[in-house]
């Protein structure tokens, strides 16, 4: 069975990538995800604020020219401060693994760390994941100019680098599809979709922001569903599907409707990295069940433009729905 496909302009032996989170930033783990089937592992993100405050770091070092600071600076900056490490950890897992890893740079403006993008680049990174985790909550701001940021940092990024750069999304644009197509025309090489944001809880008790980030389940795979299905076939970017994966259905099914890759990071947390041969097995039987040879027989199968009842994406199925009531279960 060829389980292999494109990312990126990457081949991966099959659809399984390990999104972005702590997880790989343990050697030994992306060394047993390889083992157990992952066919491409998403660093945890570095964060634009780690690396400006390094740089800050140093600008005031060298700025009060303090012997003592000098001395103190190599040994003790240089080895523990995160951008570093960062670099390190790319090289690490570019020499323990031989699928590819994927860099991860999260920031919301274009300057003070697009440098950094080449270094990740130097250090071995096959591709950069962009989380743009941009927030608007100036009252002032309009969707356009929220939107312009993206192709913005999407251009400082791509002219930083030659490795091919993905676009971590959140559903959370008025028109999401003319978003991703206009990233997809200004360069963007891939589209993971989606993000989840992080969004505080109130404790009533303590009267206090509950900040925790609660592991996804299956029922979230229906929005990136929607839009992949959208889509897919609409853009040149490859597409990968992030959310909700807890067991191989909902992997066959973001292929069923265009996803060039499926990630997954919670279900990995819930059960462990092993739980990956799990999802590897699943997708194997499953598609044995269907008498598929290739993914690209499934591949977009049910997308928005391959299913003929394209009104079962949109708004008569909506009204239907209201109409016919709720299922329980
Ligand atoms: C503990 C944890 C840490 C994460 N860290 C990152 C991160 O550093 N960068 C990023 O882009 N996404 C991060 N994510 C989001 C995941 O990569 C993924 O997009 C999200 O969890 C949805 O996928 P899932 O349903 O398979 O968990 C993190 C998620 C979790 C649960």
């Amino acid at each position: 069975m060829d389980l292999s496909t494109r990312y990126l302009g990457l081949t991966l032996k099959n659809p399984l990538v390990v999104s972005a989170s702590p997880l790989s930033l343990d050697i030994g783990n992306l060394r047993k995800l390889e083992d157990c089937g992952a066919a491409a592992v998403v660093l945890p993100s570095i964060f634009q604020e780690d690396i400006e405050n390094e740089i800050d770091e140093m600008e005031r070092l060298v700025a009060e020219g303090s012997s003592e600071a000098f001395s103190y600076f190599p040994a003790h900056m240089a080895e523990n401060v995160g951008p570093k490490n960062y670099l390190d950890l790319i090289r690490k897992a570019r020499a323990a693994v031989d699928i590819p890893v994927i860099a991860s740079l999260n920031g919301t403006t274009r300057t003070g760390w697009i440098d950094y993008a080449t270094q990740m680049e130097q250090a071995g990174a096959q591709a950069i994941e962009l989380n743009i985790y941009y927030l608007p909550t100036d009252l002032n701001q309009s969707g356009a100019e929220v939107e312009a940021r993206y192709v913005d940092i999407l251009k400082a990024v791509k002219g930083a680098v030659s490795i091919p750069v993905a676009m971590k999304l959140s559903p959370y644009f008025s028109s999401v599809g003319h978003m991703v197509k206009t990233l997809d025309q200004a360069g963007a090489d891939g589209f993971v979709l989606f993000n989840r944001f992080y969004q505080p809880d109130i404790d009533l008790e303590e009267l206090a922001l509950v900040r925790d980030l609660k592991l996804s389940h299956k029922g979230e795979i229906r929005l990136p569903l929607l839009w992949i299905a959208a889509l897919a076939g609409n853009v040149k970017g490859s597409i990968a599907a992030s959310t909700g994966v807890q067991t191989a259905a909902e992997v066959v099914k973001y292929l069923f409707v265009g996803a060039d890759a499926v990630m997954t990071t919670s279900a990995l947390l819930r059960h462990g990295v092993d739980y990956m041969k799990t999802l590897h097995d699943g997708l194997v039987a499953d598609l044995k069940l269907r008498e598929v040879e290739n993914i690209s027989e499934i591949r977009g199968r049910m997308s928005r433009g391959a299913v003929g009842d394209v009104a079962a994406f949109d708004r008569v199925n909506y009204i239907r729905i209201l109409r016919g009531g709720v299922h329980h279960g």
